[in-house]
């Protein structure tokens, strides 16, 4: 990195240029990440890659994207894939996002989770797969308080678990600190309810109550592995807007994945996009979801 001198004479570091990545360099990561992510990259990726991973090769000093994947795959610098992963991956997420299917789980799924309640021992166990900076395992939370009661959820009642491959995410997630604007899409009783005001005046936010934390445990790992480190199965999967980034056979590897760590009667919600799939042993409803038989 080159240190200058700006007009004004502060110090200010100058970062150095990275070329575009050549059509072989484009390749070379096209087959990294859709064989570690499964992901599946037209060439309009090209500029994503550059755009994205361009500050990588920057603050290791190297000056070609062929130079940065020979870096990576040098056994000593395996922990850089994980900031290009992180670099790579789509993100986007909102509280309530695609809300449709949260007015399912209310008039459909809830009540009947509730009328067997008792046969379960009131052990709920739900999963957001690709659960990003946490909106969706929090949503799925407030409802799940909301309609249970927290007499029901508490003590274990209600685990929820939010995975993911980037770990920038999840570390947002964990923290739980949203901002006024990322809390429009929450309902005004819910965002008294279910968050408290930071006091720090700079930086207004706003963060989860440790009641609804608690319900939730993030981790960290990638739904392209052969073997889960989940022993539970679970009534209910969110795994929305993951599909559509990846190849075909690698979305009907995931499928397959999510089905078998479904209880018999438990639930799948893909994102509403990704509708469309007819799903061995699943039955089909309506926007996305989907119902193990
Ligand atoms: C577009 S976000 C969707 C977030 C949330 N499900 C929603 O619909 O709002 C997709 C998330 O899936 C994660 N993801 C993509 N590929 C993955 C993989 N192979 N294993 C685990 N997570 C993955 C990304 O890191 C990202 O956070």
């Amino acid at each position: 990195m080159l240190i200058t001198k700006s007009p004004n004479n502060t110090a200010t570091a100058k970062l150095m240029s990275v070329p575009e990545p050549t059509e072989d360099e484009f390749n070379l990561f096209r087959k990294l990440v859709q064989k570690e992510l499964g992901f599946e990259w037209g060439d309009d990726k090209k500029y994503l890659l550059y755009s994205r991973v361009q500050r990588r090769l920057q603050k290791n000093k190297l000056q070609t994207f062929q130079n940065y994947y020979d870096f990576i795959e040098r056994e000593e610098n395996k922990s850089e894939r994980q900031y290009l992963y992180n670099a790579v991956t789509t993100t986007k997420s909102e509280f309530y996002r695609e809300k449709k299917h949260f007015d399912f789980l209310r008039q459909n799924i809830f009540p009947e989770l509730k009328k067997q309640a008792s046969i379960r021992q009131h052990k709920l166990r739900f999963w957001s797969a690709g659960c990003s900076t946490g909106e969706e395992p929090y949503t799925l939370a407030f409802e799940a308080h909301d309609f249970f009661g927290a007499s029901l959820i508490s003590n274990g009642g209600l685990r929820i678990l939010g995975s993911d491959v980037n770990t920038e995410v999840l570390e947002a997630a964990i923290q739980g600190a949203y901002t006024e604007e990322q809390l429009s899409s929450v309902p005004v009783v819910f965002n008294k309810r279910y968050f408290n005001l930071a006091s720090d005046e700079n930086n207004p936010h706003h963060l989860i109550k440790t009641e609804i934390q608690q319900l939730i445990q993030f981790r960290h790992f990638n739904l392209m592995s052969s073997k889960y480190p989940i022993a539970t199965k679970f009534q209910l999967i969110f795994c929305r807007n993951v599909l559509y980034y990846l190849q075909p056979e690698r979305r009907e590897f995931l499928i397959r994945k999510l089905v078998d760590h479904l209880e018999e009667g438990g639930w799948l919600v893909l994102g509403i996009t990704e509708s469309g799939y007819s799903i061995d042993k699943m039955e089909k409803h309506s926007i996305s979801i989907y119902q193990k038989i």
